[in-house]
């Protein structure tokens, strides 16, 4: 395509500005529309970011009658769904933030839309991007660690509620699982190649979200502030998940690959913040690999990358290469259909208190 690529984004709030300051630094796209569903908040986001080529719009339904390329979805996690659907029935590529959805369902019917059209769909991981995560990924699909069983991941923050929508059901779906708990498990199920979940058993509470001594916001607070699940996946693998907003507790644990050859564990930054995270998503601390050299048990370090790459930049950059180039999605629907899948199963085994199966779609 040797035109500019013309990006509009739908959903001008917090996240809009990163994807918009993406957009800006591409010299081969133009940003050219805006929708909200607050009147006049995306005319204050054109004219607050300093967008001179882009039109505001009310709906994203007037934004999806332009002559658009692509679009970056950057409302609340409920309506996701919605607006990829709309997007892609109307022959735009779409990049999605995470999570995908809110229920498995919804995600189906987002890959069923991006098949129909044969339109780009994929999910905003970012730190999918950081070099540590595809080191790890490389280590774990080399076959240094043997058959990889057993995965532990999730991570945790001492005090880390956020407000808004993200403490709402009928807004975000769910709490710490959909917020921060989807880059864990991305990047875990990523490492091992994306395998198919079979079964979740989990546990969800929010005992401090719902306390008015740790949110200010206790009585609108209606999401998991902690979840833990136990997932089977196809090929004998499970995975140990666990993530908290909220905690009294330094850590959750590190991340573990467990193999028959070696294991991989992956620390979290230290001192990030007392307040903050300890998860995975925020690039790792220290590697270790454990392993056997000539008999002996031996630890070995990998050596942390550090870098400056803007993962977030990479992440829409390889957006508009997909579109430029006629790529397939980077980050697929098709595959983050299984990230939600688990987070389905996670909040409907939590409802039920037992095991339930993930029923899985076949696409043609
Ligand atoms: N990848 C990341 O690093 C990252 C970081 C933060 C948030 N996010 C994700 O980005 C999304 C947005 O988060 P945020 O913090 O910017 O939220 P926000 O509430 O600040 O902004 C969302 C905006 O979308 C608008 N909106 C809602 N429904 C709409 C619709 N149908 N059409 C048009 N506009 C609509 C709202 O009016 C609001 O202005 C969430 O899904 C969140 O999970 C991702």
């Amino acid at each position: 395509m040797s035109r500019n690529i013309r990006i509009g984004i739908i959903g001008s709030g917090s996240n809009a500005t990163r994807h918009a300051a993406a957009y800006m630094k591409m010299n081969d796209v133009e940003l050219v529309a805006v929708a909200d569903l607050v009147p006049g908040k995306a005319a204050e986001f054109i004219e607050k970011n300093g967008l001179t080529q882009a039109s505001p719009y009310e709906s994203h339904e007037r934004l999806l009658e332009l002559d658009l390329d692509g679009v970056s979805i950057c409302t609340p996690n409920i309506a996701h769904h919605r607006t990829s659907v709309d997007a892609l029935n109307a022959g735009k590529h779409v990049l999605t933030e995470k999570p995908m959805a809110v229920t498995l369902e919804q995600a189906i019917e987002m890959v069923e839309a991006s098949k129909r059209s044969s339109k780009i769909l994929t999910v905003g991981f970012q730190p999918r991007y950081d070099p540590n995560h595809k080191e790890i990924k490389r280590i774990v699909q080399s076959g240094t660690l043997g058959k990889v069983y057993h995965v532990q991941t999730g991570g945790g923050r001492r005090r880390g509620m956020p407000g808004r929508g993200f403490i709402r059901k009928d807004i975000s779906g769910s709490g710490a699982i959909a917020d921060i708990g989807c880059y864990s498990l991305d990047l875990a199920m990523d490492a091992l190649g994306y395998p198919k979940p079979l079964t979740v058993s989990a546990y969800c509470s929010n005992y401090f979200g719902t306390n008015p001594k740790y949110h200010k916001d206790a009585d609108r607070f209606d999401v998991e502030d902690f979840g833990e699940a136990l997932i089977r996946f196809e090929g004998d693998v499970v995975l140990n998940f666990k993530i908290s907003w909220a905690m009294h507790m330094d850590t959750l644990g590190p991340t573990l690959f467990l193999g028959t050859e070696g294991g991989l564990k992956i620390e979290p930054e230290q001192g990030i913040s007392k307040l903050s995270s300890g998860a995975w998503d925020k690039g790792p601390g220290s590697i270790t690999l454990y392993h056997d050299v000539m008999g002996h048990p031996t630890e070995s370090a990998i050596p942390v990358k550090s870098h400056t790459l803007d993962i977030f930049y990479e992440k829409v950059r390889d957006f508009v290469v997909a579109i430029k180039d006629g790529k397939p999605a980077p980050i697929p629907g098709e595959q983050i259909l299984l990230n939600q899948a688990v987070i389905d199963g996670i909040l409907r085994s939590s409802e039920l208190k037992r095991e339930v199966v993930i029923e899985l779609p076949t696409f043609s």
